[in-house]
């Protein structure tokens, strides 16, 4: 949506594979005053790419999104066996509501392709990338067109941790997904973002949260409240959890109000070996650069040592991020999809 007050919308691609909560991302992408949503694009990951595509299109519709581009990306890891999360988001990758006709057609472009292109066409750091599925298409862009990493603005994933993974001990889904593909976007040379789930835990869609977002009383705020359903059984089931997670959308919430996580600049690095730990993202905090955060914590001031381009998300305040989800489904109403 464009925005309404003085300073212009920041520019995003979203690169998702809807998934419940990537659709409420794409939701907020949508109805947030301080995005421009350029494009939807997709790769494999919650469930195969044809039906991640067919969910986004279809929450296009829902959401009332027209006129910007969706493209497909990956169907598979660069390297690693596909991995497919149905205990989570069930057969579709978005079972719950009754999804509508997709009506925002599909593009005949590589999503790779796609975002080169978004890429090349607007002023060198003016686009976000916002990668809330494994990162196979941005590994690929990064190996497909090197001239343009520099002028992607930066990439603000949801994936990965530094406390605890959720597929294995120490590996998040989207990072473990495709760890290969994970570990080309952390060492290149873009400012990346890590909303991982030391945060996104954080933020859990309980019963109060979602008598909140039901009290909109529109067709979308009723589509959220039934992908919720769906999903917090899911994690009721699976992890014993009181609501479940709103990891992606929180990838977007950071993009467009940055106050609402606390981050820390340190190396990251992704394991791609290990017994156990394929998948983990490994912060290195006794290499943080100058931060925000009061205890100081293995903060350097030596002039010789170079601020990594990476940065870790380690707090959030969840009562932003709420009033920032309600905002934007007020500003989208009713669809009538
Ligand atoms: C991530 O994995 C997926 O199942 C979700 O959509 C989210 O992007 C959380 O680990
Ligand atoms: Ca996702």
């Amino acid at each position: 949506m464009n925005a309404d007050s003085t300073s212009p919308a920041q520019k995003i691609i979203l690169d998702c594979d809807p998934g419940h909560d990537d659709a409420i991302a794409m939701l907020l992408a949508h109805g947030n005053p301080n995005l421009e949503l350029l494009a939807v694009t997709t790769v494999a990951g919650n469930q195969t790419l044809e039906k991640v595509t067919t969910n986004a299109r279809a929450v296009a519709r829902v959401a009332g999104i027209t006129g910007i581009p969706f493209a497909a990306g990956a169907s598979r890891p660069l390297v690693g066996p596909q991995l497919i999360p149905d205990e989570i988001h069930g057969d579709s990758g978005l079972d719950g509501p009754q999804l509508p006709e997709p009506s925002v057609p599909l593009e005949d472009i590589h999503a790779v392709n796609l975002i080169a292109q978004i890429i090349s066409e607007n002023e060198p750091g003016s686009v976000v990338i916002i990668p809330t599925g494994s990162l196979t298409n941005i590994a690929l862009f990064a190996r497909m067109y090197p001239q343009l990493v520099e002028r992607v603005g930066g990439i603000t994933l949801m994936g990965g941790g530094h406390h605890t993974g959720n597929m294995t001990p120490a590996a998040e889904f989207n990072i473990l997904a495709d760890p290969e593909a994970a570990a080309i976007v952390f060492e290149e040379s873009w400012p990346v973002t890590m909303v991982g789930l030391d945060v996104t835990h954080q933020v859990l869609a309980v019963p109060e949260r979602m008598d909140q977002l039901k009290a909109i009383g529109t067709d979308v705020a009723q589509f959220i409240a039934e992908l919720v359903e769906f999903f917090g059984a899911s994690y009721m089931k699976e992890r014993n959890y009181p609501g479940p997670p709103m990891h992606d959308p929180l990838a977007v919430a950071a993009v467009a109000d940055p106050s609402i996580l606390r981050t820390v600049r340190a190396p990251i690095y992704v394991e791609t070996q290990g017994q156990h730990a394929r998948g983990q993202t490994i912060v290195d905090f006794r290499r943080t650069w100058s931060h925000n955060d009061p205890s100081g914590l293995g903060v350097t001031d030596d002039p010789d040592f170079e601020a990594p381009n990476t940065a870790v998300a380690v707090d959030v305040d969840a009562e932003k991020f709420w009033d920032l989800l309600v905002d934007a489904l007020t500003r989208i109403g009713n669809t009538n999809f």
